[in-house]
Formats: C-alpha cells, structure tokens, sequence
C-alpha cells in the first residue's frame, strides 16, 4: 500500500516508535495523521507538527480504543491504516509479578490489538481495503528472557495478528506485524536494567526508532507481513524453528554467562 493521501492512526503515538512513525509518514505524504496516546501534551505537541489530530486514548480499555476510531473516522473518514502500537514493558522477573502487571499487559499489549479489530475489521471487510499493523517484538517470536509477562503478551500479539492475516486477506484486509529487538526509547530502559535481558536485547545491536519507521514504511510499501527492522531475528527464528533443544540451550548460555558477569 502506498502511504501518500492514507489515513493512518498510531496508537502511542507520543513517543519512541510510534512518533518516529508518524514524522516518517508525514514525510511519506500521508492525509490524516492521528496520535493516541495516554499521554496528552506530548501527543498535542507532535500533532501540532505533523498537522494531525491528537486523540486521549487509554489503549488498556475497549470503551477508550472505540472512542478513538470513532473520533478518528468523524474527522477524516474512514481509516486506511491503523497501527496498534502502544506497547508496555511490564514487570521483570517471572510468574511472580503481581496481578496488576500481568493484567495491564494483557489489556495494553494484547487486548487493545483484539478491540481495534472488533471495530474495524468489519467495515474494512465492507470497504475490500484496509491495513492493521500491530506492534510486537522480537520478543514474541523467540523470547525476552528478563521478563515473562512481556513474552507470554508479545507471543500472544503476534499470534492474533497471524491469525488475522491468514483469514481476512481474500476480503481484503492486509495485516503487518512489526517485531523489533533493542530500539532507543525509555522502553528500553527497565530491560536494560537486567543484565541477561540487556545481552539478548543489544545482541541484533541497539537501533533508532527511524530505523524502526525506515522498515515499516518499507514493509507497507509491500504488504509484508513480517516486519523485522533487526535483520539477525530471522536467523534465530530459522535456528530455533529447525532446533529448538539447540535454541534453548543457546538461550540458556547467555543468560548464565550475562548474569555471571554482569
Ligand atoms: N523499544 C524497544 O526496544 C522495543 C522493542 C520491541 C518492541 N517494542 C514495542 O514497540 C512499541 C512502542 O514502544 P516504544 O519502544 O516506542 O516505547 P515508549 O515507551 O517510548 O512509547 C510507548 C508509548 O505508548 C504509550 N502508552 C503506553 N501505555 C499506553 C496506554 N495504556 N494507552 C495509551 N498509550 C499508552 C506511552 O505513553 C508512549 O508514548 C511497544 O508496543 C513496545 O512493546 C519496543
């Protein structure tokens, strides 16, 4: 799909990633930008210099994530491209985390995709056109070993958005997944913290969220449904599609080693 004159909704919009997204689709000629996001200001500000809309979104509820598809189509029509990406880390550690946690990354990391779908899918079937991208991570297709919540979310975001690319295409519905490893964003930050989730995080190196939006944009030009900015995760996919005892003990050796000298 070409992005000049699309009308393109980012859910986390006001920074890292999704703001990269949105000043590249600006560039691109996009016709209407939406930023959502929980955090107003700094929405408005990047609204303001795009010339978009900035939306209140709470991602973590479906009244919220309904409220700003409808806001979106009242001002612009109906929306060509929306790309679920408000994203949250979660808590570090295991099955330990409290139930807060776990339920806020379910809400935010999963259900949000699900909600977005439930509206939008229908019309856009309708249309015969229409694009959802969520983002994923790398973490959901092999493992982010500091924090279970954050795999077990990311495993289960890419798995919906799979589901959805296999059954709604012959109507017309296309379907990205964008699954990165290290960006520089304050994301990152909590990760970093652990020294084996800092070694399988920079291990594909540490890239900028324009190199995330360089892929994206690359990515929609071809309907792809995959997109890996860090080119490394498709060999470790490979590795642990092939050999997963071989994967696993490889996983296990980093964090050993990370952990032994960090
Ligand atoms: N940074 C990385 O290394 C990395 C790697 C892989 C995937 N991701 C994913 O990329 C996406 C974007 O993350 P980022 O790195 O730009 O992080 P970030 O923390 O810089 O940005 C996340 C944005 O989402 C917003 N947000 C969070 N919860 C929200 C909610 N409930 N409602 C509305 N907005 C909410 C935040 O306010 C923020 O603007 C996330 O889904 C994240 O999981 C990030």
């Amino acid at each position: 799909m070409e992005l000049a004159d699309k009308h393109i909704v980012v859910t986390g919009g006001a920074g890292g990633i999704g703001r990269a997204l949105l000043r590249r689709f600006a560039a691109e000629g996009a016709g209407a930008l939406v930023v959502a996001d929980r955090e107003l200001e700094p929405a408005r500000k990047i609204a303001a210099e795009i010339d978009g809309l900035a939306v209140d979104l709470d991602a973590g509820s479906e009244d919220s994530v309904r409220e700003l598809i409808a806001t979106a189509t009242a001002a612009n029509g109906p929306i060509d491209i929306f790309i679920s990406n408000a994203g949250v880390p979660g808590a570090m550690g295991g099955p330990e985390a409290d139930e807060a946690a776990w339920d806020e990354a379910w809400r935010v990391n999963v259900m949000a995709h699900v909600w977005a779908a439930r509206v939008l899918v229908g019309e856009m079937q309708a249309r015969g056109e229409g694009y959802l991208i969520n983002t994923a991570s790398a973490a959901g297709l092999l493992t982010q070993v500091s924090s279970l919540i954050y795999s077990v979310t990311k495993h289960a975001a890419v798995s919906l958005a799979e589901w959805m690319a296999i059954e709604y295409a012959d109507a017309g519905v296309r379907v990205s997944c964008i699954c990165p490893q290290g960006v520089r964003t304050p994301m990152l930050d909590l990760a970093m913290e652990e020294p084996a989730g800092a070694a399988a995080l920079t291990a594909g190196g540490l890239i900028e969220p324009e190199d995330v939006a360089e892929a994206v944009v690359a990515g929609i030009r071809d309907e792809r449904f995959l997109i890996l900015p860090h080119e490394n995760v498709k060999g470790f996919m490979a590795l642990k599609g092939a050999d997963p005892e071989r994967w696993l003990k490889g996983m296990r050796r980093l964090v050993r080693e990370a952990r032994a000298s960090g």
